[in-house]
């Protein structure tokens, strides 16, 4: 099975009385523990067609499936509770809630998805794991106001793992971090992808990023190119 298909999927945008075509009639299918890198100048649809992968922005035309669900159709509320299952996103604003701490940011979406107080005792664990493994142990009771950029990123990486989710989808996770940072996250993001089948599409100009992803996929003009062999 596939972790997400998207196909001949379209967005177009109203603008006044013009149209923008953002994206134009993309087709692309992701394997169950794939590693994607989505490259394409600015404007030229990386993120209408991550966010329309992950129901964040339903299409014009064409299907997006996750995993098993056709998910083209659902309601806002279908997409809400879909997604806080299912996807983890890390946005190009990173957007943290700001009265909330790092470890706390991880943890409202462990508790968006349920599960008592097991599952409260679980969520802390992968958290403090998680905070762990992106550098940030000493950094989980800092506010996002009280963070680096760098910092803030990485705090946005750990909560789109934090579910276990089927699907991530990345906005230049790496954008704000030096080398050695950046390929840490990117070791992380791997680890998690190949170690527990999740699937993932990046969005990056970032010639570090690709190297560790299986394949890299161009997009101009909101048209995909078909694939290349990652480098
Ligand atoms: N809400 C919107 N209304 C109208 N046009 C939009 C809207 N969002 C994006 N666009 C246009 O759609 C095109 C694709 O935008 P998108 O944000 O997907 O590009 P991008 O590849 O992510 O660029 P960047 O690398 O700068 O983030 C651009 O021409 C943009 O101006
Ligand atoms: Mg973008």
């Amino acid at each position: 099975m596939s972790a997400l298909r998207l196909e001949a999927v379209s967005k177009i945008y109203q603008s006044g009385d013009d149209e923008i075509v953002a994206v134009d009639d993309a087709t692309m299918v992701l394997g169950d523990d794939e590693m994607v890198a989505l490259v394409g100048p600015s404007g030229s649809g990386k993120t209408t067609l991550i966010s329309m992968a992950g129901g964040l922005l339903t299409p014009t035309r064409g299907r997006v499936t996750v995993g098993a669900t056709d998910i083209t159709d659902f309601s806002g509320k279908e997409l809400t509770r879909f997604r806080a299952e299912n996807i983890g996103f890390v946005f190009q604003t990173v957007n943290l809630v700001p009265f909330l701490t790092a470890r706390e940011n991880l943890l409202v979406v462990g508790e968006l998805s349920g599960g008592g107080r097991a599952g409260r005792k679980r969520a802390g664990a992968r958290a403090d794991q998680l905070l762990e493994e992106l550098g940030l142990g000493r950094r989980g009771s800092n506010l996002p106001a009280q963070l680096s950029g760098g910092e803030r990123q990485r705090v946005a990486v750990g909560r789109a793992l934090m579910n276990e989710p089927d699907l991530v989808l990345f906005d230049e996770p790496t954008s704000a971090l030096d080398t050695q940072l950046g390929e840490q996250v990117m070791a992380l993001i791997r680890s998690e992808v190949k170690g527990r089948g999740t699937a993932a599409v990046i969005v990056t100009h970032d010639q570090r990023v690709t190297r560790y992803c299986d394949r890299v996929l161009t997009i101009t003009d909101g048209r995909l190119a078909e694939p290349v062999a990652a480098s």
